[in-house]
């Protein structure tokens, strides 16, 4: 069954539950990277437009280990959206999670709860809790693609006991990804970042691809499967049997770094230095690809119809170690302007190439990466 969008729901005289992917970097109690907020603004315009009494505002923030962390409070989160938005975002705190109850909301147009994830049903995806969440709503909008992989209560449990539809965000990021799924050739995926979950990514990505770029610690962990001596540097332990499989069937495919910039120690003004990769100092780390990969990686590009890329190259949040990815971003940004397909997934990736041209900036991060292995999606198959 088909799903539904904006355009097919009523929301006239409704108060409408719209769960948003606020999971945004917060410092110091301000958002360093408002992407996710801004572009949901038009979604919440749309409905007041249509006539919404009251928007609900839902999201999770970070990956709290048990209950409530002053850290990851989505205050902060709430008063960027009411400056982005141009009015009040009432702010409903962590005690409402206690009594869930319509008549404890605040009168306001729109309002925000407090960090999801605070409460033990969401992540669970608890009847219960995701059954309470409904009856404070008429309609449900899923605005949320980033977070569309989680079969969390807000996202598959609210929609049982609700009518909804997708955002105008998620609209627009299945359009632009829909084209990942029927690629213009040659495809191919950089695939980089700080997380350790991407080998099965790049198991099920080479049915759809033609190469894979890898960096990141998931460069490393590729490295090391191979018998090369990584020293410090972070890498997936779990994956090196995968790894090394995947190296015997499609090695060729795969690009590993042949050299890299490797670092005493992780920080910004650490000692550091390009050597090959059987060469890196004992017991310094990985931080970048080197020169010569940066060039065997650009020359590879070249002739790409099609690029996806997850997950920064290198640790770019410290200049020294930001060149690999911004070598490579000033190749994609070449190559959209040419006509590429140039997609780029994730809250980092997107931080770290906002500079760069690419076609479709998605706002997920492992919702992207699932999405364009062609798995379901457990938020829209909770929308059918
Ligand atoms: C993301 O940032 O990719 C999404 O918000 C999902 O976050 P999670 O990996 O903590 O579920």
């Amino acid at each position: 069954m088909a799903i539904k969008t904006l355009r097919d729901m009523d929301f006239s005289g409704k108060k409408i539950m719209v769960r948003v992917d606020f999971n945004v970097p917060v410092k110091d109690g301000k958002v360093m990277n408002d992407v996710r907020i801004r572009k949901t603004i038009p979604t919440f315009q749309e409905l007041l437009h249509l006539g919404a009494t009251q928007l609900i505002l839902l999201s999770h923030l970070g990956r709290p280990k048990e209950g409530y962390d002053s850290k990851l409070s989505l205050k902060p989160v709430a008063e960027h959206c009411a400056k982005l938005l141009g009015q009040e975002v009432a702010f409903v705190g962590n005690d409402f999670y206690q009594d869930i109850a319509e008549e404890y909301l605040p009168d306001a147009k729109v309002v925000m709860l407090e960090n999801l994830r605070f409460h033990p049903g969401e992540k669970k995806n608890d009847a219960g809790f995701a059954e309470q969440l409904a009856s404070l709503a008429d309609v449900y909008v899923d605005d949320a693609f980033a977070a569309m992989h989680r079969a969390h209560a807000s996202i598959v449990g609210v929609p049982r006991h609700l009518p909804g539809c997708i955002g105008l965000l998620v609209q627009e990021e299945l359009a632009a990804l829909q084209k990942l799924l029927k690629p213009r050739t040659p495809y191919y995926a950089i695939i980089g970042g700080a997380k350790e979950d991407k080998m099965e990514a790049v198991e099920n990505l080479m049915h759809f691809v033609d190469k894979i770029l890898i960096g990141g610690v998931l460069g490393s962990t590729f490295l090391k499967a191979k018998g090369v001596n990584i020293q410090s540097s972070k890498y997936d332990a779990e994956s090196l049997e995968t790894a090394r499989r995947l190296l015997k069937e499609y090695g060729n495919r795969l690009l590993l770094p042949v050299d890299v910039v490797a670092a005493e120690k992780f920080d910004a003004s650490a000692k550091h230095k390009n050597v090959p990769v059987n060469n890196i100092p004992d017991n310094w780390m990985i931080m970048d690809i080197g020169e010569k990969t940066r060039e065997v990686y650009a020359r590879q590009l070249q002739d790409a119809k099609t690029i996806v890329w997850c997950g920064p190259i290198g640790v770019f949040e410290f200049p020294h170690f930001a060149e690999g990815t911004n070598a490579l971003g000033e190749v994609m940004d070449k190559l959209t302007k040419q006509g590429c397909f140039t997609v780029v997934g994730g809250g980092e990736s997107s931080y770290a190439l906002e500079k760069f041209s690419k076609s479709h900036d998605s706002t997920g991060g492992g919702a992207t990466l699932d999405f364009i292995q062609g798995k379901k999606l457990p938020g829209l198959g909770a929308l059918e």
